[in-house]
């Protein structure tokens, strides 16, 4: 079987977990999304089979907005959803990583800028695969 491309295509970022579409919210913290509380290192964040393949799952730990990856298959990055422009939660869309406030966009492999104004990237968070679901770090 051929290895996926580990830079995700923007339009075929695809999505899990919270709603699809872009939010209007401005700078709230976006729709609802699947949320755990109470986790530590090497608790379950998520079922690997919930995370698409050159997709995203949004999710809420601890109130935090995280954005779980699966740049290829089985293996996966998280990154803090928060912008690091003006602290908007961003989303993940059609078009990739994307923040609703000021459309900078993100890498969803690395988490790097792609398009400001945001300069800086997301915030990684430590994840691993264990079994078959996705892991804190
Ligand atoms: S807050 Fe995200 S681009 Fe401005």
């Amino acid at each position: 079987m051929p290895l996926e491309n580990p830079r995700l295509s923007r339009r075929t970022l695809l999505l899990a977990g919270g709603v699809g579409v872009l939010g209007s919210a401005g700078c709230t913290s976006g729709p609802d999304v699947p949320e755990r509380t109470g986790v530590g290192t090497g608790d379950v964040l998520v079922p690997l089979a919930d995370v698409p393949r050159g997709g995203a799952y949004e999710m809420s730990v601890d109130g935090r907005r995280v954005l779980v990856v699966q740049p290829t298959a089985g293996t996966v990055v998280a990154f803090d959803a928060e912008c690091p422009h003006q602290g908007c939660s961003v989303r993940a869309t059609d078009d990739g990583l994307v923040c609703p406030c000021h459309a900078s966009a993100f890498d969803p492999a690395t988490g790097q800028v792609l398009q400001g104004p945001a300069t800086s990237p997301l915030t990684a968070i430590a994840v691993a695969v264990s079994g078959d679901d996705v892991v804190l770090g």
